[in-house]
């Protein structure tokens, strides 16, 4: 690993492989549609990269069935024992993880498709990302990219009514994330990614829920996101919150946003999908 590269998400430890767990709950919707968009179904071999908890991986290998194939590859040792793991326990024997660098990883096998979730934000390079990727789908297959567009958000959109709390936590997240060296409009950027990478232009979309209600889970999405990123938030000396402040901030969001009658947006995303010629 480089000097400069962005170091947000590379320690897994067990509170942020949790998160990402959450967050795949939260984007599986998204995710299974853009998929699906692209023609990822039956007997497809897939490569998932920056497979994280594996939920992506998992999703794509019950699209592709048991006569197709799923490839995880993520450059840590926990992320990969947690995502075989979690395809053990779902049967997903065509699901497999290996651990790799994406600009390192070398394959005999060549895919239909390459996928792979919040991965581009944290390239130093992201062209360079893709490109390298990109090489060992075969020709007509097909890319899908889904990036965050975070910085959307800080436009001042982000709930209705105003949430002074949602507001407060919007900004510490993106200033963390951005601290950490990772791209808040990496999914407005997929399109200029998509050209760097020497790839087809894509089909973009943007989604984002608009959550809202007593029962939401994004509540608690929100406040494990906050607690996983307190040591990235304290070494890049940003002290909104610490873990005291930052524990049963669901609750007051859920509170403050019932009491409104509101609802909040969440991370907005962009997918995009290009086929090779
Ligand atoms: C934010 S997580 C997303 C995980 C998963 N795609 C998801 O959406 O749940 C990003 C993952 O990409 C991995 N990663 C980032 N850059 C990488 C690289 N250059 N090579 C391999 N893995 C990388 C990180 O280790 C981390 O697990």
């Amino acid at each position: 690993m480089s000097e400069d590269t962005p170091h947000y998400l590379l320690d897994h430890t067990d509170r942020e492989l949790r998160r990402l767990d959450l967050q795949g709950e939260l984007y599986r919707d998204v995710t299974t549609r853009a998929l699906r968009d692209a023609g990822i179904g039956e007997g497809m071999q897939v490569l998932d990269i920056g497979s994280g908890s594996g939920d992506v991986s998992i999703t794509a290998g019950r699209l592709v069935g048991p006569t197709g194939s799923v490839l995880g590859i993520d450059r840590g040792a926990a992320a990969i024992r947690d995502a075989r793991a979690k395809a053990a326990a779902a049967g997903l024997e065509h699901v497999l993880f290996e651990q790799h660098e994406i600009d390192d990883f070398r394959t005999a096998s060549s895919f239909h498709a390459l996928i792979g979730r919040f991965v581009l934000m944290h390239q130093q390079d992201p062209g360079r990302a893709l490109r390298a990727a990109a090489r060992h789908v075969r020709p007509g297959g097909v890319i899908v990219m889904i990036e965050s567009h975070m910085e959307l958000l800080r436009t001042g959109g982000h709930s209705t009514p105003h949430s002074p709390l949602y507001e407060t936590i919007v900004d510490f997240k993106a200033r963390v994330v951005r601290a950490a060296g990772a791209d808040l409009e990496a999914g407005g950027r997929l399109r200029a990614t998509f050209r760097a990478a020497g790839l087809p232009e894509p089909t973009c979309r943007l989604e984002a829920h608009a959550e809202g209600g007593a029962d939401s889970r994004y509540y608690g999405y929100v406040e494990q996101s906050v607690l996983s990123m307190l040591g990235e938030a304290a070494r890049a000396g940003i002290d909104t919150f610490d873990e005291a402040s930052a524990k049963g901030i669901g609750d007051r969001l859920r509170d403050e946003v019932v009491a409104a009658g509101g609802s909040l947006i969440s991370w907005p995303v962009v997918y995009a999908i290009a086929r090779l010629p």
